[in-house]
């Protein structure tokens, strides 16, 4: 097992209505449910799905100045063009959960309770579901569908939230939507976009061939899975995250604007009166009903891991399941990972972005919660980040369908992974950093490029702990061969970058010449881009040793002793009126605050100390990998008295004491250093590597190789992916 791979463990996709005469079911994917489905059936013909993409998805990329191929105006907060789009934190989703939050809260005991016993009377009750009737082909999996139906149909109260119940060892997932008593679909009132609405509905000849009455109460999309046991929460999780709640959403909005969903099931009704015969009527639900469709090209796209580009009532959206190919840390060695996978501490500046999919090890929830977390400034950190493309130029300009001498296209020719985007848009006129952050986006989103640091001779690669050497090595080597006949082979080439007995250099040091640039730069490439390499980094923690604080606290006690003499002639001077933090009693027992908070800083150091030799110890294991003989300097605990500043960006009273008596009484820095140190300052958590500032902040190599050198003795540093 390993949630690392995909498993979407999807088998079957049911719409189930409801109408005040009662629910049913009106559509099902794929259109034989009443098996397991085996391996033929799993296989779906490539035409299907290569027709799919030219008849509807074609021209998706066109980024015409008032193109709307996203419905952008329509509801900007599912425009493509913005990050959101990518992490479904549209508003509406927001307050959808925290209403099913407050509403599980409040309901979650009865629900479970009702959820239970439906679930005791099909189990007690194993005669009436798989065996009445002819159930025969009409069966779900040996379930009747009138009863499934009244199962997937929950009562109002359980509806507008997570809907799950298991049966046979199947899974019924799902977010039923109900009318609120009010009529509406949705919890705000009716917007101001209505006119435009008006407009698209008259576009819509292919609905409203029926004057009948439909009375629509609740529409129910359910995705039946069945994951292996042990990945059962996971998996749903999963599903439910990234399809189910986005799509319903998607749905609920177009009801509530424009009755996509109750015309639909009118044309779906009309056509199985028209048609009883059982193959017409599936290829001419699918060719009438866009809502089929939909389904269909969903259940096709999700249960084989792909992106589903879905048309819903005429805009497209689309949905996938991330695949992890992203890595900040070594998963544990048992556990399999896509081989290729990318490894970088990078990865975890850049993974609250939701524009890469992390893998792990932990579970899915957890991962899932701090999704939201900084996304603004790590997507607007991308700009100092590089793209590499994971297929040549003109094949992904091909396979995504943007027109070659388009806008997109000029971008993708473009990239360089030597160049950082803020670098491209730069030096492209025709392209603001915006746009190219857009693209960059996209570029991500469709798996056709990983973010990089920009790759340059001065910076470190070595190869990647999780190198695919067992796997791909063999057909690996000719591949590299044919891109690089004139260049050391593959393994030569890794040997290059980590040699056996010493450690690994700057990139220039492994290029014979000026000449050699460019290709060695495009091997480089390619080897990240298959996973075989990954560039050292440098983490720094500031160190606080004994000394400094004995210092300090000297000083304090100079301070507050001398503060006291003065405090008569004080005291006239300012009229008695200064009572605020030059009260040295007051200011006394800030300090012991100070310090007794210190205690436990320092009891978190060693505790984070601990982890740091939990690194080292992975270093250790590279290090045997690699056999190089090091790393850099590695952390000892060997005095207890010395504390780690575990976030000097946000250091206390007394940290800032500590940090200016190192700056200005210990290493007498310049001022050009003392700048240098502040700018420094924030990325001496032992998270944001060294390099990261050498793209972000305006320093040079030079500077910061003599501020290191100055505050040498007052650093700790770890040099990893
Ligand atoms: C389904 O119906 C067809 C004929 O319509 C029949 O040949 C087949 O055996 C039936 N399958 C089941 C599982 O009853
Ligand atoms: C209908 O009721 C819901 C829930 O009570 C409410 O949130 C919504 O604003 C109402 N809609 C209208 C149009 O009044
Ligand atoms: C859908 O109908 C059109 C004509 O209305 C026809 O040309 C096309 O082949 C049909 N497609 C399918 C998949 O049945
Ligand atoms: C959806 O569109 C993207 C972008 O063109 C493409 O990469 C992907 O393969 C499409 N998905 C399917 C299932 O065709
Ligand atoms: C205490 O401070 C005074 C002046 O404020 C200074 O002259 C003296 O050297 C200091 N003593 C110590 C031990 O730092
Ligand atoms: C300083 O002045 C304050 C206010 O009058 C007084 O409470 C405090 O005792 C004085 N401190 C010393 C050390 O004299
Ligand atoms: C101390 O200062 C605060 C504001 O600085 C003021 O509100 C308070 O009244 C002062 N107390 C005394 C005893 O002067
Ligand atoms: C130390 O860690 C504990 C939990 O691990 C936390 O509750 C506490 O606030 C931390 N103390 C400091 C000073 O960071
Ligand atoms: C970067 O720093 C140099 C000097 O160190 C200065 O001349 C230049 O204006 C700075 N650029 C920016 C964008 O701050």
């Amino acid at each position: 097992m390993s949630y690392n791979l995909p498993n979407p463990s999807l088998i079957g996709i049911l719409l189930i209505i409801s109408t005040h005469s009662g629910p049913q079911l009106i559509y099902k994917q794929p259109p034989g449910l009443t098996k397991e489905p085996d391996e033929d059936e799993g296989e779906y013909d490539q035409e299907d799905i290569a027709e799919t993409e030219s008849d509807e998805y074609g021209n998706y990329f066109e980024y015409d100045e008032d193109s709307n191929m996203y419905g952008t105006n329509l509801y900007k907060q599912w425009d493509a063009n913005h990050l959101n789009y990518y992490m479904g934190t549209k508003k509406d989703l927001i307050s959808f959960l925290d209403e099913i939050e407050t509403k599980r809260k409040q309901a979650s005991m009865k629900a479970v309770a009702k959820k239970r016993s439906q679930l005791s009377k099909i189990a007690s009750n194993p005669s009436t579901i798989s065996t009445t009737g002819n159930s025969g082909n009409d069966s779900i999996f040996g379930i009747e569908p009138a009863y499934l139906c009244e199962m997937l149909a929950p009562p109002k109260k359980m509806c507008n939230s997570r809907f799950e119940i298991m049966i046979d060892d199947k899974i019924f997932l799902g977010l039923p939507v109900h009318k609120y008593d009010n009529g509406s679909w949705r919890l705000k009132g009716s917007s101001k976009r209505i006119n435009r609405n008006k407009e698209e509905n008259t576009h819509q000849h292919e609905v409203d061939n029926s004057k009948s009455k439909l009375n629509l109460n609740m529409f129910h999309l359910v995705f039946i899975m069945n994951p292996p046991v042990i990945e059962y929460n996971y998996r749903i999780d999963e599903m439910f995250h990234y399809v189910i709640s986005r799509l319903s959403l998607v749905l609920r909005y177009e009801q509530s604007k424009n009755d996509f969903i109750s015309n639909q099931v009118k044309m779906i009704l009309n056509l199985k009166e028209q048609f009883k015969e059982k193959e017409e009527l599936e290829s001419q639900l699918l060719n009438k009903s866009s809502l089929c469709k939909m389904i269909h090209d969903c259940y096709l796209s999700i249960s084989q891991s792909k992106i589903a580009n879905l048309s819903v009532n005429n805009k497209l959206r689309s949905f996938q399941i991330p695949i992890k190919t992203e890595f900040h840390s070594l998963p544990e060695s048992s556990v399999p990972f896509i081989p290729g996978s990318h490894l970088s501490s990078t990865v975890g500046l850049l993974g609250t972005t939701g524009l890469i999919n992390v893998g792990e090890t932990t579970r899915y929830g957890e991962a899932m919660n701090d999704e939201n977390e900084g996304i603004s400034e790590a997507a607007d950190d991308i700009v100092y980040f590089a793209l590499l493309l994971l297929d040549d130029a003109e094949s992904i300009i091909r396979d995504i369908k943007t027109e070659s001498s388009g806008t997109l296209a000029k971008f993708i020719r473009m990239i360089n992974p030597t160049e950082s985007l803020l670098k491209l848009s730069t030096r492209s006129n025709s392209l603001d950093t915006l746009q190219v952050k857009s693209f960059a986006f996209h570029l991500i989103y469709w798996r056709r490029a990983r973010v990089i640091q920009p790759l340059s001779t001065r910076s470190v690669y070595f190869v990647s702990p999780m190198a695919p050497i067992t796997t791909n090595l063999y057909t690996d080597i000719r591949e590299f061969k044919k891109s690089f006949p004139t260049l050391p082979s593959l393994p030569q080439f890794l040997k290059l970058l980590s040699p056996q007995s010493k450690k690994p250099s700057q990139f220039a040091t492994v290029i014979p010449s000026k000449d050699h640039r460019d290709i060695y730069f495009e091997a480089l490439s390619w080897l990240i881009r298959f996973g075989y390499v990954t560039q050292l980094q440098t983490f720094i923690w500031l160190k606080i040793s004994r000394k400094i604080k004995i210092k300090v606290e000297e000083d304090l006690e100079n301070e507050s002793s001398s503060r006291k003499r003065s405090n008569i002639t004080k005291k006239l001077l300012m009229g008695g009126t200064d009572n605020s933090s030059k009260d040295p009693a007051a200011e006394s027992s800030t300090d012991n605050r100070i310090m007794d908070q210190n205690d436990d800083k320092e009891e978190n150091a060693t505790k984070q100390l601990s982890n740091i030799n939990a690194e080292d110890q992975e270093i250790e294991n590279i290090k045997e990998r690699l056999k190089s003989t090091s790393l850099g300097p590695l952390v000892s605990l060997e005095d207890d008295d010395d504390t780690i500043l575990l976030d000097p960006g946000r250091a206390t009273t007394l940290e800032r004491r500590w940090i200016n008596k190192i700056i200005f009484d210990e290493c007498k820095l310049s001022s050009e250093l003392t700048n240098a140190f502040y700018k420094l300052l924030k990325y001496m958590d032992g998270k944001s590597p060294l390099e990261l500032l050498l793209l972000k902040e305006n320093i040079s190599r030079t500077e910061i190789r003599k501020l290191l050198i100055a505050i040498e003795d007052h650093i700790i540093s770890v040099r990893h992916w």
